[in-house]
């Protein structure tokens, strides 16, 4: 009851970094596997487990591996800047990119697919709001994002699909 009292967007963040321990307790919460067979903290539509949760910090590029409950180098760049259209996510310490993979959606194609990758996407970030407000950080999920832009600073390949992305910080005192 009282996360859910503290849910709120937060679009001042202080510069103090995540420790590795909170970023992988946030990352666990946000979509890690809590059961034996292999099932998530959030639901996704017919079990795809499609989105990769990618996190963008000053140091690097790094993608959530759920199965170890890790977090692997993509790059040692900083792509914070093209992760949003807004000024704070240059400096933010972490920004969470989602990224569907389209070669996990089945058989599901236009409008049924783009909405299910939404609502997939959608329980993750709201699992991160959550575990945030109960850890006293801040957060904004964002749509307001050059995809392009941010696939090409990524590296993606075609398949994958940005979906939303979602600052993670301390709040500005
Ligand atoms: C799908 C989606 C996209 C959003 N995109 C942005 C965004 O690009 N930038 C931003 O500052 N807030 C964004 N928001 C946050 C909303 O503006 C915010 O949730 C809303 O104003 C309600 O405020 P609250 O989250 O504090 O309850 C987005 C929210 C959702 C659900």
């Amino acid at each position: 009851m009282q996360a859910l009292k503290d849910r709120h967007s937060t679009r001042e963040f202080s510069r103090q970094k995540l420790s590795p321990q909170v970023l992988s307790n946030l990352l666990w919460a946000a979509f890690g596997v809590n059961r034996p067979d292999g099932r998530r903290t959030a639901p996704s539509a017919m079990n795809w487990q499609e989105v990769d949760i990618y996190v963008a910090t000053e140091e690097g590029l790094y993608v959530y591996d759920a199965k170890a409950n890790a977090l692997n180098t993509v790059s040692t760049q900083d792509v914070r800047a093209a992760t949003g259209t807004q000024d704070f996510v240059k400096d933010a310490p972490a920004n969470l990119v989602y990224v569907a993979d389209l070669a996990k959606t089945g058989r599901a194609r236009g409008e049924e697919q783009t909405l299910y990758l939404g609502a997939d996407t959608g329980f993750i970030a709201q699992n991160v709001y959550l575990f945030c407000a109960s850890e006293g950080l801040a957060a904004v999920v964002r749509g307001s994002v050059d995809r392009a832009v941010l696939a090409k600073a990524m590296k993606l390949r075609p398949e994958q699909k940005i979906i939303l992305t979602q600052t993670v910080g301390y709040p500005q005192k």
